[in-house]
């Protein structure tokens, strides 16, 4: 009897998908497809493969066109209730195991599990059956799948239940919250969270740190601790070096740096300004406010530094449905001003903050970038730590936080800091713009060697192969 299975061998799931459907005023859709490690691990897979990419409809472009059945190939996206969506990615994933992995709560007055939340958890797992279901249907006898992240934490159980044969790996981008923060979740619910993984196959992770904090959060919650049938993997996704080295210099990117360059302008003494650089999205995990909070520090603690250096931050805008994070960003802006109104001279603005999404300026930034701020609380990986060595024109130095996943490839190689450590901070800066040229050569050649050991492509392959 044939199979009534589908016929995809390779298949990906993920919340956001590889592309976006706007409207415009006639009603036509325009699609603009996304970038990112799994774009470009997929691309390198054999068309015969029938891969097939399941991810959510985000907005209402997307939602119209799953109802007009407009799709580019190998992409299905789910056209799951809005309500039910908002519940699921805003309600739980973002402001709760986002929360949880980052350690973000100021625990004094939450996180506060009550019947709100154990309604949109029930939203969570409606949101999760549907893609669960969606793989099941599209997936060959024996087919390997790869869900990703935090969204899906309970796809893998699911899918287990649903179709046996499958081989079903999952991959967290995130960090792993350490076993007593992870314990803030109620019991049954971290139970499901870890269960839902553990339907996997494979369970893998950016770093050691976060496969091992996961592991003790099996054996504290489930007792038993991981099962034999599932493995854990550790994949640190590196910088895409061909693509980035390419785009840096097309002549949109020199035309932003010509309008950085205007904007940072020249010391008393007539040489360009010092930059120290930041490219991020505003996410509540990227510590900006204290990386400004820093940098002002600097300049009181040695005020030579003044009208010799400015601060440029690029700081796009991030999950704005969140209140926290619109809070955030303004808090951001703020600060932001108030060094400039303190600090600034009609010659010099210390802080230039962009705040409009422009890959191409944050390429011409990292070009320019003498010192570059990676100060997370606490992060996956953190790819611009290694994106920038690796298209810098003149050498930058890194100061990286010790909490952010990169930290374990590129730490010997950075200058290493506490994020929450101010003092710490500005005095890393202050190192940091003072080294020498050729030290800061050299470490610079280390950083982007280490920052492309694993491309985008190798990244997604090896996961595959694992799962073999
Ligand atoms: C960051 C995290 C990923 C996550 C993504 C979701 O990039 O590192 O783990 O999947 O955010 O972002 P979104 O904009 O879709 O909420």
């Amino acid at each position: 009897m044939a199979s009534t299975h589908g016929a995809a061998r390779i298949l990906v799931a993920s919340n956001r998908g590889p592309v976006t459907y706007t409207q415009d005023e006639t009603g036509d859709l325009r699609s603009k497809r996304g970038g990112g490690g799994l774009v470009s691990g997929l691309s390198s897979i054999d068309k015969d493969a029938g891969a097939v990419w399941v991810c959510s409809a985000l907005g209402d472009g997307d939602r119209e066109a799953v109802r007009r059945g407009v799709a580019e190939p190998g992409v299905r996206m789910l056209d799951i209730p809005a309500d039910v969506h908002a519940d699921a990615y805003n309600g739980v994933a973002n402001s709760t195991l986002w929360f949880v992995h980052h350690m973000l709560y100021q625990t004094p007055l939450e996180p506060v599990f009550d019947a709100e939340f154990r309604r949109r958890w029930a939203s969570y797992e409606t949101y999760n059956r549907a893609f669960a279901q969606a793989l099941a249907d599209e997936a060959a006898d024996g087919a390997a799948v790869l869900v990703q992240d935090y969204h899906l934490a309970l796809v893998p159980r699911m899918l287990r239940e649903l179709r046996p044969d499958l081989r079903i790996g999952h991959f967290s981008h995130t960090p792993w919250a350490p076993v007593d923060y992870f314990r803030l979740l109620p019991d049954d619910i971290a139970a499901q969270v870890l269960g839902g993984i553990l339907g996997a196959d494979r369970a893998a992770f950016l770093t050691q740190r976060w496969a091992d904090a996961f592991t003790d959060c099996c054996h504290a919650v489930l007792g038993p601790g991981i099962p034999s049938g599932t493995r854990i993997g550790v994949h640190g996704l590196g910088a895409d070096a061909d693509f980035l080295r390419r785009r840096a210099h097309e002549a949109d990117v020199d035309e932003r740096m010509a309008a950085l360059r205007e904007q940072v302008g020249t010391a008393p003494d007539g040489t360009p300004r010092r930059t120290i650089v930041r490219v991020d999205r505003t996410e509540l995990s990227k510590n900006i406010v204290r990386g400004l909070l820093a940098y002002r520090q600097l300049l009181d603690d040695r005020p030579s530094w003044r009208e010799r250096v400015v601060h440029v931050a690029f700081a796009y805008p991030s999950r704005q449905d969140l209140a926290v994070y619109r809070d955030y960003t303004a808090e951001v802006q703020r600060v932001a001003d108030e060094i400039n109104s303190a600090y600034g001279t009609p010659g010099w603005t210390p802080v230039v903050l962009h705040v409009k999404d422009d890959f191409a300026r944050s390429l011409a930034a990292y070009r320019l970038a003498d010192v570059a701020l990676v100060n997370p609380i606490r992060d996956g990986m953190n790819l611009v730590a290694k994106e920038v060595p690796v298209v810098s024109d003149e050498g930058c130095v890194l100061v990286l936080s010790r909490e952010a996943g990169a930290y374990e490839e590129l730490g010997e190689d950075a200058l290493v800091v506490n994020p929450y450590d101010i003092g710490g901070t500005a005095a890393a800066l202050h190192q940091a713009l003072s080294l020498p040229a050729d030290e800061r050569a050299e470490r610079t050649k280390r950083l982007a060697a280490a920052g492309t050991a694993l491309p985008p492509t190798q990244w997604f392959l090896d996961q595959l192969h694992a799962l073999d």
